[in-house]
């Protein structure tokens, strides 16, 4: 049960080329969601300085973000469209929320592990803080539903464990500032400040894997180029990519169980279904008992169908920066304005005078 008027966020970071995982996982949802929610879709441009701090070309990296939401047909006069760091209050509410959040929380963050690496004490007090500059992303807009890839997963259950602590923390000032809702937390009413955020991870590409080895995530980071379909890649590579993935000896089975520890193939099917807004029941109803040789030139012929037109409008679009930067200045401004609202409440509700 909640009670927040439904908002969608999200947001990417402006760091290294976008891949098929990003846009199955993430850019895919945010334009479906359009037609049936308020959405905020942000460049985290904030996030990038996490993992390295000096980026040659970051201003670069943030437009193509936007560049790629606009081409995926994402529309930014309806919605809001911009970069982080436009707009102060998403660093401000992170910092009430790095008082929030407790280091044990911080310590169980996978992500910080897998990033951090062996030499966690050299990682930046940023990398480390990032999941609760994730949560002021979302609660900023007081947004009731995240679409993302499965990754971030625990991001989310640390943003709904940020909101409750809040909520129940400073509940009298809640209700004495009057602007809290009344929900259910499992059977606990709750008047809370923040919403329980919903993650959007369903779909069958919630985790799409490297093309190289069916067990490891699709990323920006792994060195093999061959191992992720970029949103940038021509018709070429694409075809390229898809003949090279790895693959098992057999066929494609009929039904879904017949998937069960087979990566690779669970993969592909997962990739063609998302791809054409079908189940992976629908595509093994269509090529099962089929060979992987059958199997890929289709999937590439699909995700050339796909993704070209997307290709082809965000290069034109990086050829125009200024459009970009109207879009992501007018979006900025519209987010302040709703963020000026939750930072003055917050404010109040903290104990900050002004
Ligand atoms: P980022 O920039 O790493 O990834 C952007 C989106 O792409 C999804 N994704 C994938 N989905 C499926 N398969 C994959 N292989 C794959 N790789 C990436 C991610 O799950 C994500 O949805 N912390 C976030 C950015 C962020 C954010 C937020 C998201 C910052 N603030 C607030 C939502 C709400 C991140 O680093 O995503």
């Amino acid at each position: 049960m909640n009670e927040f008027k439904p908002l969608v966020f999200s947001g990417v970071q402006p760091t290294g080329n976008l891949h098929l995982g990003n846009y199955l996982g993430a850019i895919r949802k945010f334009v479906a969601l359009q037609e049936s929610h308020d959405c905020i879709y942000c460049v985290v441009d904030m996030h990038a300085l996490t993992a390295q701090l000096v980026h040659d070309d970051l201003k670069e990296q943030t437009r193509s973000i936007a560049a790629a939401y606009i081409a995926a047909g994402i529309d930014a006069k309806k919605h809001i469209v911009f970069n982080q760091s436009q707009v102060s209050g998403h660093a401000e509410l992170a910092w009430v929320f790095n008082c929030v959040a407790r280091i044990g929380w911080m310590n169980r963050m996978t992500q910080f592990k897998d990033k951090a690496g062996k030499d966690a004490e050299k990682a930046s007090l940023g990398l480390y803080a990032y999941p609760s500059l994730m949560a002021s992303d979302i609660l900023l807009y007081r947004a009731t539903h995240v679409p993302v890839g499965d990754d971030q997963k625990q991001h989310l259950e640390l943003t709904r464990d940020i909101a409750q602590k809040f909520n129940l923390d400073f509940a009298e000032k809640i209700r004495a500032v009057g602007k809290g809702v009344d929900i259910k937390v499992g059977d606990e009413p709750v008047h809370a400040y923040f919403p329980m955020v919903e993650p959007l991870i369903d779909g069958p590409a919630p985790r799409v894997m490297s093309l190289r080895d069916g067990t490891k995530k699709m990323s920006k980071s792994d060195p093999s180029d061959l191992s992720r379909i970029n949103l940038m890649d021509d018709e070429d590579s694409i075809a390229k990519k898809v003949k090279k993935a790895k693959t098992d000896p057999d066929g494609l089975p009929s039904e879904v169980a017949g998937l069960a520890g087979r990566p690779e193939a669970d993969n592909l099917v997962g990739i063609y279904a998302a791809l054409s807004d079908k189940t992976k029941a629908d595509i093994l109803k269509e090529f099962g008992g089929q060979q992987f040789s059958a199997f890929k030139p289709a999937l590439s012929e699909l995700a050339l169908t796909v993704l070209s037109p997307i290709t082809s409008e965000m290069r034109r679009l990086m050829n125009d920066p200024g459009y970009i930067d109207d879009v992501l200045r007018d979006g900025a401004s519209r987010a302040r304005a709703r963020a000026d609202v939750t930072m003055r409440e917050v404010r109040d509700i903290v104990g900050f005078l002004y």
